[in-house]
């Protein structure tokens, strides 16, 4: 063969691995409103960024007829790329080959790519669309997950991992997507399951589709399994790269910082009175944030689940935040089990990469009946106040109105290593609301008064009398614990000036092999 012959021969060999498995199964992946692997690359990765690793691995397997059936890029396309010129490794499962089901030759793609994702600390995002182990592979398949799930461990908390469900996902597969930090589904055309619906009829007799069993809405919803949902899969690209440019590259190296035109000295006025003069009248704690952020900008996680608590990700003066706010417009504000989960993971999730924390709290209690109880909300809440305990990035409070009782303690309280703890006017802190806390302390008086009207005087100037002790911010800040009483409208500078302080701030745990949180 001449030289000539030979880079024909390698251009052919690369056009037709980026056939994928061919025209015909092309069309049938659009055909579904979903693009194809290669495709999605374009997509993603900043133009011309893209260097591919593994093009001509296949499948060693030889029985069921598959050594006549022999695909180029086995089903995965892998390798590198930058995404607003940040180094990230990305893996795009390939549906168009055996329906991207997964090959011990397969997971070795993905497991080489992991392996330097980890040497070189970048991210790792992996897109999802697989038909699960591929079958005739047996064991090996199990193997190769397995390969990727012990790497998805060890890289848990030293890169950012992200996991994209762009087709199926089901069965086993499930399992790397759930160890990796973020989850996103698009709409309609994804979904997730360890059974699908056709074993869930067999052994439960339940009778429900592939949608409403492991769909984006139930996930986003119900399970909390997904972080984001995205209408398409151009949307869901775009907030994929807009995620990391809120993260930094590893655990060793800070967020990084984005030029930033909105002043850091902007006053709003609006949040002098964003709070009700009723301490039972809701505000919509999303306002406060749009307010503060620079430019309004706030990503958030977990939109859609366990709502009384808002999480995500803004800038201030172009420096990364992870936020935590209880949301009075939705059940109060209370923390619950789905709460107190979900801002947990989230809390870790920033610690892990030096994100600060900034925490505005709102909140009336913990929800109190037996469906809590049972349900465990004692280990439940405990991982919340285990994760801000645990964390030493800066954490900032801002305590707007009620921080009452053990959510007082546990919503980055200063006793939980709270850097900057800054209370509004408006906050009540205490430990419990004023009408619990007066049947509680005039039980035995307020049984004894039989006529209404003359109870209610009763209850009445009690609770004006505990009001006027504990529903002001200066009972907590005489002792200390509050650090300083702010104007609301300056929040957005106090908070840009608390960073900018304790962005050289250094705290360690006591060394251990790992802690134990509640689980
Ligand atoms: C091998 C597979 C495959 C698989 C699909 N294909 N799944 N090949 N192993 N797991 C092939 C099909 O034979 C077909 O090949 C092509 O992919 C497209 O599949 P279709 O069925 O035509 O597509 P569609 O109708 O869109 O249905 C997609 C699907 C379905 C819902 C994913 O294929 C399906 O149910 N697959 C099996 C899913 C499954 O049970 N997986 C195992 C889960 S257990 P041709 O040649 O026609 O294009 C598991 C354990 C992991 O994953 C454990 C880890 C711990």
């Amino acid at each position: 063969m001449s030289n000539a012959e030979k880079i024909k021969e390698l251009i052919e060999k690369r056009n037709l691995a980026k056939l994928g498995g061919g025209e015909k199964r092309i069309d049938a992946q659009h055909a579904k409103g979903k693009f194809t692997a290669r495709e999605r690359i374009e997509m993603l990765l900043d133009e011309g960024s893209f260097e591919e690793y593994d093009m001509f691995v296949t499948h060693h397997s030889t029985d069921f007829g598959l050594d006549k059936q022999k695909f180029l890029s086995d089903g995965v396309v892998t390798g590198h790329g930058t995404i607003d010129g940040r180094v990230v490794y990305v893996f795009f499962q390939d549906f168009t080959v055996f329906g991207g089901s997964l090959s011990k030759a397969y997971a070795n793609k993905i497991c080489k790519i992991m392996d330097q994702a980890m040497k070189v600390g970048a991210p790792i995002i992996g897109i999802n669309d697989s038909g699960g182990a591929r079958i005739q592979e047996g064991v090996k398949s199990l193997a190769g997950y397995a390969d990727i799930f012990q790497r998805n461990i060890l890289a848990s908390g030293v890169i950012p991992q992200i996991s994209a469900i762009f087709g199926p996902c089901a069965g086993g597969a499930v399992y790397s997507p759930a160890l990796t930090d973020f989850i996103m589904m698009t709409d309609k055309t994804s979904y997730m399951f360890v059974t699908g619906p056709k074993v869930s009829k067999t052994v439960t007799g339940e009778d429900i589709s592939e949608e409403q069993l492991g769909g984006a809405t139930v996930h986003a919803s119900k399970s909390g399994v997904t972080h984001f949902v995205a209408e398409n899969e151009e949307e869901g690209i775009l907030l994929l790269r807009k995620l990391l440019s809120y993260l930094p590259q590893n655990n060793l190296e800070e967020p990084p910082i984005t030029p930033c035109s909105d002043p850091i000295d902007r006053l709003d006025d609006s949040l002098n009175e964003i709070i009700p003069e009723s301490a039972n009248i809701p505000y919509n704690i999303k306002d406060v944030i749009y307010t503060i952020a620079d430019d309004g900008e706030f990503l958030e996680v977990h939109r859609q689940y366990a709502r009384n608590i808002v999480i995500g990700f803004a800038k201030f003066n172009g420096m990364s935040v992870g936020i935590v706010a209880n949301q009075p417009n939705y059940l109060a504000g209370v923390l619950d089990i789905e709460a107190s989960r979900k801002a947990a993971r989230f809390v870790r999730f920033c610690d892990s990469f030096n994100i600060p924390i900034i925490t505005l709290v709102d909140v009336p209690g913990f929800l109190p009946g037996s469906a809590q109880e049972y349900g465990g909300i004692i280990l439940h809440g405990a991982k919340l106040l285990f994760a801000y305990g645990e964390a030493t990035v800066p954490k900032i409070t801002i305590i707007l109105r009620k921080a009452y009782g053990g959510a007082y303690d546990v919503m980055s309280s200063k006793h939980l290593r709270g850097d900057l703890n800054y209370a509004w006017p408006s906050a009540e802190i205490a430990v419990m609301g004023p009408k619990g806390a007066i049947e509680v302390l005039h039980f035995k008086e307020l049984k004894a008064i039989a006529d209404t009207a003359e109870r209610e005087k009763f209850v009445a100037e009690k609770e004006k009398e505990y009001r006027d002790k504990f529903a002001n911010p200066y009972e907590a800040a005489q002792h200390g614990y509050i650090d300083d009483v702010i104007e609301p409208r300056n929040t957005r500078f106090r908070i840009i000036r608390a960073l900018t302080t304790l962005a050289t701030k250094k705290d360690v745990n006591p060394p251990k092999k790992h802690s134990n949180i509640p689980l």
